[in-house]
């Protein structure tokens, strides 16, 4: 399966922070913002992955990932012109999508907790249709929103509803199949002008090839695209950190355990960032011998 990271759009929400660089590359707490939902990808088992971003922000992305090579991965790089909707991705990425399945992965969404990365593998290994994710928020207004029929299955999804029918909001995370570039070239702009990703996801549904999971109490969802939000994020990500000593979407230790680089290319990755915590963390985590 391949990836698309989107990070483009304008960011105005964090402006003046983002006038001159992409909120992507803002860090939450201790890494760029990016490697998050490229962490999520990477524990999907996805090694081949496509970043789409605004004209000027994507030279901030090649110097950050590079080709992708030092994780084991392969790392293109695709521009969207101007920020016309997330399901866009899914059209400036045909080429690279290739006709198979694929998962879109939006740039400020943070997941984390227990039992994710067998979540990700299910959807990843779901050759059928598409899955996306429920996650009960306090104010679902802002996103995606689940609404269920009597028998509890998923009935509907709305985008940004003003009356939303239930507290579900679908996260930034899409698996698909082959069938993802067909249906996104079927979608019109909607009333904010936007290629919406949850027509496509509509689409599914009404096709009845639409997987919802719906994510427990074990897993933070958290997006970052204000500063309160931003804020809360990187807090989070300290929170978790201290608590633990285990770095949050650490994406050089995830490709070793995913095992796309060898313990001896972790160790020189974390050789070479010797001088901070970060670079010590992978020089002792190539050195251990747990695979937990
Ligand atoms: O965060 C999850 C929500 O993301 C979903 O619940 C919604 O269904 C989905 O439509 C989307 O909501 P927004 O459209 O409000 O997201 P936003 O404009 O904040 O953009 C999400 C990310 O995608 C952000 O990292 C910027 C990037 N983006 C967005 C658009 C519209 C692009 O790179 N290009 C775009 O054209």
């Amino acid at each position: 399966m391949k990836g698309i990271l989107l990070a483009g759009g304008r960011g105005t929400r964090l402006y003046p922070a983002t006038r001159a660089v992409s909120k992507h590359l803002l860090a939450v707490y201790d890494k760029p913002m990016i490697y998050y939902p490229l962490s999520t990808l990477m524990l999907a088992g996805i090694r081949e992955v496509l970043v789409i971003s605004a004209p000027g922000d994507l030279p901030g992305f090649a110097r950050l990932l590079g080709d992708g090579s030092r994780l084991g991965m392969d790392i293109r790089y695709a521009i969207q012109e101007a920020p016309r909707g997330v399901a866009e991705a899914l059209l400036i990425g045909e080429a690279f999508i290739g006709g198979g399945p694929v998962c879109l992965a939006l740039g400020d969404n943070i997941l984390y907790g227990e039992g994710l990365p067998r979540l990700l593998e299910r959807a990843a290994a779901r050759r059928e249709g598409a899955t996306v994710f429920g996650c009960p928020v306090e104010d679902p207004r802002q996103y995606g929103v689940l609404g269920f029929g009597p028998g509890g299955a998923v009935a509907s999804i709305e985008e940004k509803p003003r009356a939303p029918q239930s507290h579900y909001a679908v996260p930034g995370l899409y698996f698909y199949d082959g069938q993802a570039a067909a249906l996104a070239k079927t979608v019109r702009p909607s009333e904010r002008g936007e290629l919406e990703i949850t027509a496509v996801n509509s689409a599914y549904l009404g096709q009845g090839r639409l997987h919802v999971e719906l994510l427990g109490r074990g897993v933070a969802w958290l997006d970052a695209g204000t500063p309160a939000a931003l804020l809360k994020a990187s807090a989070f990500v300290e929170a978790v950190q201290a608590r633990t000593g285990r770095p949050v979407a650490c994406i050089e230790e995830i490709a070793w355990r995913q095992g796309f680089i060898s313990r001896r290319e972790l160790a020189a990755l974390g050789r070479a960032l010797e001088m901070t915590d970060y670079g010590r963390y992978l020089i002792s985590c190539g050195e251990a011998d747990d695979h937990e």
